[in-house]
């Protein structure tokens, strides 16, 4: 990479993410998928005195984000680093945290940026790793079993051709391997048809991503730990572009909003018998037609929040 990083991104749902998060005071808030620093530096405006730890596992979303947020430097900390390890950071175990924002999956700069292999477009590596160090997606379609393959496609891609679409795969890597965008478009196309619609080479593509970078599982790490590095009152806004995303993040409101957790059989409550705090949006919240139009990226965006009882 040479050169300056343009990365800049419309921040999904990005004044209300703000309004929810309602920053004030000198309060520490994380925002957890820093990117090209939209959501952020939305943040830093509203609230004059509150200090940012903005965090981003990818070492050139992290760069951008320096560059885009040098105006606010003081108040702003970067951290290279998954989501789910902010609750082990010496300022979020011993002080808390006053709010924490996730804008979950890939920027539209990484999507953009060939070499990052996120996209299907022709002769892109099939890399898709938001850190440098793994198995890229290459690596994935060249080496699982192809059960595992088939369970990828399946359950990440909700792909009714699944098991065929791995052994075609598989079929395919015995002759070579699968390394540009190109050769697993060749197994789709194979599979699903010369007709394939974009959109399901994406949901494909998004599949694997989805599994080279162990998305679901950090954030299943990530929803508890930033709970519980909330300070009373605090507010976590997630921002998910996946059923199954959501599907984590529902839950997970859900059950913290719960003022009873004893499981039915128990005849009296023996729990703490009040409730972590509160969802402030009862259904998921979508971005407008205008913001679509302006930004198709958002189109899939659903946002969810939560606060921590005071
Ligand atoms: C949709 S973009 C965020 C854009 C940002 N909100 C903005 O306004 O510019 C998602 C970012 O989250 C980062 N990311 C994804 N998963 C992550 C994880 N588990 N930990 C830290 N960063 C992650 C990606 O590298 C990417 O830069």
């Amino acid at each position: 990479m040479t050169g300056r990083v343009d990365f800049r991104h419309e921040p999904v749902l990005g004044p209300r993410a703000i309004e929810l998060l309602a920053p004030t005071g000198e309060g520490l808030y994380v925002d957890g998928t820093v990117g090209g620093g939209g959501h952020a530096r939305l943040l830093l405006e509203r609230c004059p005195d509150c200090r940012l730890l903005a965090v981003d596992r990818d070492p050139e979303a992290l760069e951008a984000a320096r560059a885009a947020l040098a105006g606010y430097a003081p108040r702003v900390r970067f951290l290279q680093a998954r989501f789910d390890e902010v609750g082990d950071d010496r300022e979020v175990r011993s002080d808390g945290i006053a709010g924490a924002l996730l804008d979950l999956g890939v920027s539209s700069h990484q999507i953009d940026r060939d070499h990052r292999g996120f996209t299907f477009r022709a002769q892109a590596p099939l890399d898709m790793r938001m850190t440098p160090e793994g198995a890229s997606a290459a690596d994935l379609l060249n080496d699982a079993p192809v059960d595992e393959l088939a369970r990828v496609f399946r359950e990440y891609g909700e792909e009714r051709r699944a098991r065929a679409l791995a052994r075609e795969v598989v079929r395919r890597r015995a002759t070579a391997p699968l390394r540009v965008s190109d050769d697993l478009v060749a197994a789709i196309v194979r599979v699903l048809g010369p007709g394939v619609a974009a959109q399901d080479k994406a949901r494909i593509f998004q599949a694997l991503r989805i599994a080279v970078n162990g998305e679901l599982e950090a954030l299943e790490r990530a929803l508890p730990a930033l709970r519980n590095a909330l300070r009373d009152g605090g507010v976590l806004v997630v921002i998910s572009y996946h059923s199954l995303e959501d599907r984590l993040v529902k839950h997970s409101f859900r059950e913290w909003s719960r003022a009873c957790v004893c499981p039915p059989e128990l005849p009296v409550c023996g729990c703490r018998g009040r409730a972590l705090g509160r969802s402030l949006t009862r259904k998921p919240e979508r971005p407008s037609a205008g913001e679509v139009a302006n930004n198709p990226r958002a189109r899939s965006a659903l946002l969810r929040a939560w606060r921590k009882a005071a």
